[in-house]
């Protein structure tokens, strides 16, 4: 009988700390979710996207990269006019487009005269044309897992957008997460 008791008294008691372990990661998950949330707030994605489909996107990229042709088509998606360059020679584009040796990527793209340099996400070039800063271009290095073309299911390695200038500045763009 004791037993008994005791033994449902530890299952409502176990139940209770379950149902707060799940509240708590709900609540985390709530966070996390705005916080990791693409559009900064306030920020007007309709506009944004209205600039998209008023520019034309030259991509670069070599004709075995399969990231590269993934990343133009999420330009597509948001509405961007790609304009689609394969070449042999990436090292060429890059160097012709002053693109800083440590903030290369698989593909370069021009866009009304800025340098848009790797797996951007559309919304950070659609910025960059409505601002229009007075920089060379923007680029994400490397191939961050998670970044636009590089889709990994839900992961996403943490990354940064750089501006760059013609004398090789850099600064933070944007950080995605
Ligand atoms: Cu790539
Ligand atoms: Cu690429």
């Amino acid at each position: 009988m004791t037993q008994s008791i005791k033994r449902s008294f530890l299952s409502v008691y176990w139940a209770n700390r379950w149902a707060k372990f799940m509240a708590r990661g709900l609540a985390v998950m709530v966070i996390l979710a705005v916080s990791c949330s693409q559009v900064p707030l306030g920020q007007d994605t309709a506009a944004l996207t209205k600039v998209a489909q008023a520019s034309e996107l030259t991509v670069f990229r070599s004709p075995t990269c399969g990231c590269c042709s993934k990343w133009a088509d999420h330009m597509k998606a948001f509405g961007f006019q790609v304009k689609d360059m394969v070449t042999e020679d990436m090292t060429a584009v890059e160097q012709q487009y002053g693109v800083p040796n440590q903030l290369r990527s698989c593909h370069t793209a021009i866009a009304n005269g800025y340098v848009i340099e790797g797996h951007i996400p559309a919304l950070d070039v659609a910025r960059l044309l409505t601002e229009k800063p007075n920089i060379a271009g923007i680029a994400v290095p490397g191939m961050p897992m998670g970044s636009p073309g590089m889709e990994a299911g839900d992961y996403i390695e943490p990354y940064s957008v750089f501006t760059f200038t013609q004398t090789g500045e850099t600064a933070i763009f944007s950080e995605h997460s």
